[in-house]
């Protein structure tokens, strides 16, 4: 299985070059079951293909992130849960966070945060403009964008969330990014079709290259 996802991501653009201090992403929402944990596991996995050093850290305290790592090992060896090992970008897997002051220690250790938004449905896009609250107490922390998880796009529910969720987007001045179908789960134990090399595409572009760049 990984040695067929290796072999879609094509040798020249996989980064291979080791940096200091690592890019810190936090994969964050309020509400419980939103994808947080799906996300970072799928994420981190596909910018391990493409080459970089990902430190997975497990925040929440049901660890379910760390049970999956453990259990389905995906073999790769720059991906990392958890330790203190050298690494080009950390990603934060959160535990729902309905309490502003942790949700600010999570911000305040990240460069950026990317918010995933299960459906989109009612409870996921209206727990939002309290989370961009917490966001704007936080100067350096920057929203790489909103990430519909779970999307049905015949629901006419997602088609009406997906239009609220866009318009709260552009009134914060942010976007969101390609829907993740409801075909991304964990449980799959693998990340064939890779439902997130969309989103570490745009995470490598926004967040990683920027500082490659800048240290070369
Ligand atoms: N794109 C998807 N398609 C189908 N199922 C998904 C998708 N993303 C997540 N799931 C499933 O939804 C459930 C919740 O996902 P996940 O554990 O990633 O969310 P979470 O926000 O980390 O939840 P928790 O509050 O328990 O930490 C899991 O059973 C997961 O397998
Ligand atoms: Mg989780």
């Amino acid at each position: 299985m990984t040695t067929l996802v290796e072999a879609a991501v094509p040798a020249k653009n996989r980064h291979t070059r080791k940096r200091s201090a690592p890019v810190v992403v936090a994969v964050l929402h309020p509400k419980g079951g939103v994808g947080r944990s799906t996300t970072v596991w799928q994420l981190g996995a596909e910018l391990a293909l493409r080459g970089y050093s990902v430190r997975i850290e497990d925040l929440d305290q049901g660890a379910h992130l760390s049970r999956v790592f453990d259990a389905y090992p995906l073999g790769l060896d720059n991906l990392y849960l958890g330790g203190d090992a050298p690494a080009d970008v950390v990603l934060l897997d959160t535990a729902p966070e309905a309490q502003e002051r942790r949700a600010l220690d999570y911000l305040r250790r990240s460069d950026w945060v990317l918010v995933p938004v299960k459906g989109p449905e009612i409870d996921s896009v209206q727990a939002l403009p309290m989370l961009m609250g917490w966001i704007t107490q936080v100067p350096g922390v920057r929203l790489i964008g909103f990430l519909p998880t779970m999307h049905k796009q015949r629901r006419a529910s997602s088609k009406y969330w997906l239009g609220q969720l866009k318009r709260l987007a552009a009134e914060h001045g942010t976007r969101v990014l390609p829907p993740i179908n409801d075909m991304a789960s964990i449980a799959d134990k693998s990340i064939a079709g890779h439902p997130y090399a969309g989103v570490a595409e745009e995470v490598r572009g926004l967040c990683l290259e920027p500082v490659r760049r800048s240290r070369t």
